[in-house]
């Protein structure tokens, strides 16, 4: 009977009170995300670590609490202890903040809990995915014929890309990978950036392809590979590529590279990984940096960095639609067929997964292109602004400023290591640190929407007087 303790009517206004409840404690969250140190706990992160599991302790699996009790608990952790990766003082990585109708769509994609493996399980999301995925090959100007597919991250997207690459190749030289896996086939040689991202080089240890066979091609004192050095090319070979080196943000030459591959007369095949670099497509100012990539064979880049949408959303996009689906597609009777459509588990690793489009499209929708080309504009100019602000005080600068990342050092290494640790412990910013060319260096990574340019003036003054107290020039 409706109204009565335990019916499905009491159940239902309980879960939306939660809900309600959990969207309050979010809101006033994001009001007050600006609020106390930037890393709660300055720069020790097991010092947090120990603070949160303190708290946890109260809890325990024999002991079930009040629903609103476990809610209103984690909301005081968040406030007390969430980094504030959002609030426009966070320079570390290349995090992102929160855009706010991705924050909010994905709130509602939450309450729906789609489940996008197939169509069928949500024609809801999987004709949000297929527009969104149009409209994100439209934006980073990747070929419209290209197969886009969402998936965790860079990195999964990396690891999708390789695996689909080193089967292509394979193929093209007549060995079937699905039929006679890797022992006794054909070598493959990967030739990568000897900047490569980490990630894409665990993408190829994962895929076989292991340091025997991977040759580095030199880069240039910004990291961008040197054209003029490239490896020569014998047989079957993935290249890996790069849009926005992790610390310079420098772009590869990537349509020089595909040209010469080109000539080199083998099975080719030419990998971007633009985790946050393919994003300099979407602006007519800074596209210029990934002119040619669309000729590149696949793509692997981050709705969650650049974009701002909450984590985590990947996408990766291949040339040959039928490559990917290839290595990616498996059939079982009660799955229904794999042709013909966008089926995200036959383009994918992951089967049941969320629908990571709903947050992407949505903002996309908000933002618009010149939306998307003004964020990616303004965190540029204010990685400029930062440069600009530490330099006029003699702080070096390694590599100049192409995108949103700044690469600083203060003096001697250890200096540098002192400013970084200073700042944290200040709670006025968070920036990371990193090695450049044999040198310490903190990295300054612009890509939260939330950042102003008060916030970099002040994010600058703290590191300015962070050098000043460890001894240092400023
Ligand atoms: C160039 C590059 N590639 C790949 C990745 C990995 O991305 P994700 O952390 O989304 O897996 C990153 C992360 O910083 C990156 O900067």
């Amino acid at each position: 009977m409706a109204g009565s303790p335990g019916s499905d009517g009491d159940r239902s206004a309980a879960k939306a009170a939660l809900f309600r409840q959990a969207a309050e404690h979010g809101a006033t969250y994001v009001l007050t995300e600006r609020d106390g140190p930037v890393v709660p706990g300055g720069s020790v992160a097991s010092d947090a670590t120990t603070a949160v599991s303190e708290r946890l302790a109260a809890f325990d699996l024999d002991h079930p609490r009040q629903p609103e009790a476990v809610i209103d608990a984690l909301a005081e952790l968040g406030r007390t202890h969430a980094v504030r990766s959002t609030g426009g003082r966070y320079f570390g990585f290349v995090t992102g903040g929160t855009d706010e109708t991705a924050l909010a769509a994905s709130v509602l994609a939450s309450a729906w809990d789609q489940n996008i493996a197939l169509p069928v399980m949500s024609p809801l999301a999987a004709a949000v995915d297929e527009v969104c995925a149009e409209w994100l090959l439209d934006l980073l100007r990747l070929p419209a014929t290209a197969t886009a597919s969402f998936c965790a991250g860079a990195s999964v997207a990396n690891l999708s890309a390789v695996i689909t690459a080193r089967d292509a190749l394979l193929a093209d030289v007549g060995w079937d990978t699905a039929a006679r896996g890797l022992a006794g086939g054909p070598p493959l040689t990967a030739v990568v950036s000897a900047e490569i991202h980490v990630s894409a080089l665990k993408a190829l240890r994962l895929a076989g392809i292991g340091t025997d066979s991977i040759v580095a091609a030199p880069v240039d004192r910004c990291g961008r590979i040197d054209v003029e050095r490239l490896p020569p090319i014998n047989g079957p070979t993935l290249l890996v590529t790069q849009a926005g080196n992790v610390n310079t943000g420098h772009c590869d030459p990537v349509g020089d590279i595909v040209d010469q591959a080109a000539a080199a007369g083998e099975p080719v095949w030419v990998h971007v990984d633009g985790a946050f670099g393919l994003w300099a497509a979407a602006s007519p100012q800074r596209r210029h940096l990934v002119a040619g990539f669309e000729r590149a064979d696949s793509w692997a880049t981050d709705c969650h960095k650049w974009l701002n949408v909450p984590y985590d959303c990947g996408l990766v996009a291949v040339g040959e639609g039928s490559r990917l689906r290839a290595t990616m597609a498996t059939d079982a009777a009660y799955l229904g067929g794999s042709e013909g459509d966008r089926s995200l588990m036959h383009l994918g690793l992951q089967m049941s997964q969320a629908a990571r489009a709903v947050p992407v499209w949505a903002t996309l929708a908000a933002l618009g292109r010149s939306g998307v080309a003004d964020l990616v504009d303004r965190c540029c100019d204010l990685a400029t602004r930062f440069a600009t602000r530490l330099e006029d005080a003699d702080a070096t600068i390694l590599a100049p400023v192409v995108l949103n990342q700044a690469l600083v050092a203060f003096g001697s290494d250890d200096e540098t290591e002192a400013v970084l640790d200073t700042v944290a412990r200040s709670g006025r910013a968070w920036m990371g640190g990193t090695t450049w060319q044999g040198r310490r260096a903190m990295r300054i990574s612009v890509s939260d929407a939330a950042t102003g340019e008060a916030d970099v003036d002040e994010a600058a003054a703290a590191v300015l007087d962070a050098w000043a107290q460890v001894g240092g020039r400023a």
